[in-house]
């Protein structure tokens, strides 16, 4: 049975909200274990499917995982299987982490296509390559990536573009490789510093966490640990987007300010009036409707591609007209299909959007078609007349715990409702 949300238009979001662990973060932490035989302890899980589905991934080359609450304890064996191709593989895109780490530990891997969110091209090129680099084969075979070497031995890798994954599978084979491995326009996301930050507490040796260039020195082996995920900036953005939306007052807890700066700031410029409390979360309060701003996508530290569709939904309901840049993903600008149905006006040239706001949107079924996405639409249903029903919300639960319930105790009124469409 299909599930959707009506959202009722209308809401100012005012209160305060705890944002959980990264997803992006917790579950390259959770492949990372496979690096350390015993137990690694990840702490501030979020309660999302991604994490017990990443869980199967880790049973299934032969963990045991127990994941009770926010915690995930990663029991990883002497033994490892290096086939990572079950079921599980194709229901998210981070599986592919488990690559790296497989290729370090046993010098061989079978890994499974990874799923996950159709926003356009994913290709593992990179991945791949830099594989190569230290020393191993690699092919695409009968819809695996096949990965083998004799050993691994430290490089210069320069990346064609910061890619998150490829940063971080070549990252995790380097930490295990004889040598020094220098990985070069390397990916700069806070998550990526969480990993490094992980595995340096694990005995890795890595120097520039944070930073384009990674130094890694290979050590032969690493120990279990117990670390605690960085909070979810895409989700604590999310809610900084809906308080400019909904000209709402809403605190933010439990994320890092300072890896939303350019966000922060960017919603400065909307009319937005933002408090940040050293590293432990922000205050945002828009006093009148927002004001026009364009945005442009690109890699950290520049504005997450992640965060489009609420660039592009608070534009939707902004004075004056927006032009939107996407970089990263082709195919996020599917979202504006759906703004159009609620009376958005917004057209799209390549991949240039041109926003023009209106007053108010009209209510009208949508549907999400990836996490954010998802509650892109969801924040542009509070801004319409009348009841907007967001369909295929199982997007959504994939990246936001409690989302309805966090809403609806800030002032929304959203009920999660069980049924079929009726699509024209
Ligand atoms: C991660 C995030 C995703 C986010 C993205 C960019 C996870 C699970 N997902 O995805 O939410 O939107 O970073 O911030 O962490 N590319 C290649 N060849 C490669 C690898 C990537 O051409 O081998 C291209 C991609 O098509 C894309 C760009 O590089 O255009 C960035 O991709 P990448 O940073 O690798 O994204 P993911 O790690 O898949």
């Amino acid at each position: 049975m299909s599930e959707h949300f009506d959202v009722r238009g209308g809401a100012r979001l005012v209160g305060e909200v705890d944002v959980v662990g990264a997803k992006n973060s917790v579950l390259k932490l959770m492949a990372a274990a496979l690096l350390a035989e015993g137990t690694t302890t990840i702490t501030n899980c979020p309660q999302i499917l991604d994490v017990p589905l990443m869980g199967d991934v880790l049973r299934s080359v032969g963990c045991e995982v127990e994941i009770e609450g926010d915690t995930a304890r990663i029991t990883t064996p002497a033994e490892l299987s290096h086939r990572a191709d079950s079921a599980a593989m194709g229901k998210l895109r981070a599986s592919v982490c488990v690559l790296g780490p497989l290729v370090g530990r046993l010098k061989q891997a079978v890994v499974a296509l990874p799923g996950g969110d159709a926003i356009g091209q994913r290709p593992l090129d990179m991945h791949q390559n830099g594989l190569r680099k230290l020393g191993a084969t690699s092919t695409i075979e009968h819809g695996c990536v096949v990965a083998k070497a004799e050993t691994l031995v430290g490089t210069q890798i320069w990346l064609d573009f910061p890619s998150v994954g490829a940063t971080e599978n070549i990252l995790m084979a380097a930490v295990l490789a004889e040598g020094t491995t220098v990985i070069d326009n390397a990916a700069r996301e806070p998550e990526i510093a969480d990993i490094c930050t992980m595995l340096i507490e694990m005995g890795a040796k890595i120097e520039g966490a944070g930073t384009s260039t990674l130094t890694v020195h290979g050590v032969e082996q690493l120990h279990p640990t117990e670390h605690r995920v960085i909070g979810d900036r895409i989700v604590g953005a999310t809610w900084a987007f809906a308080a400019a939306m909904t000209r709402g007052d809403l605190t933010v807890r439990g994320v890092n300010p300072h890896h939303l700066d350019l966000v922060l700031d960017k919603l400065r410029l909307a009319g937005a009036e933002v408090t940040t409390y050293d590293d432990k979360g922000f205050r945002i309060v828009q006093p009148e409707r927002p004001i026009a701003v364009d945005w442009v996508t690109l890699p950290y530290p520049g504005f997450a591609t992640d965060l489009q569709p609420f660039a592009v939904a608070l534009s939707a309901v902004s004075e004056g007209t927006s032009m939107i840049t996407e970089n990263v993903y082709e195919a996020r600008f599917r979202f504006i299909e759906e703004m159009i149905r609620l009376s958005g006006d917004a057209r799209t040239d390549g991949h240039h959007a041109v926003v023009r706001g209106v007053e108010k949107l009209s209510s009208a079924p949508v549907w999400a078609s990836d996490i954010r996405a998802g509650a892109g639409l969801v924040l542009a249903g509070l801004c319409a007349d009348g009841v907007t029903e967001v369909w295929d919300v199982f997007h959504i639960d994939r990246g936001y715990p409690h989302f309805v319930e966090n809403l609806n105790r800030l002032g929304a009124r959203i009920d999660r409702v069980t049924g079929e469409p009726e699509r024209a």
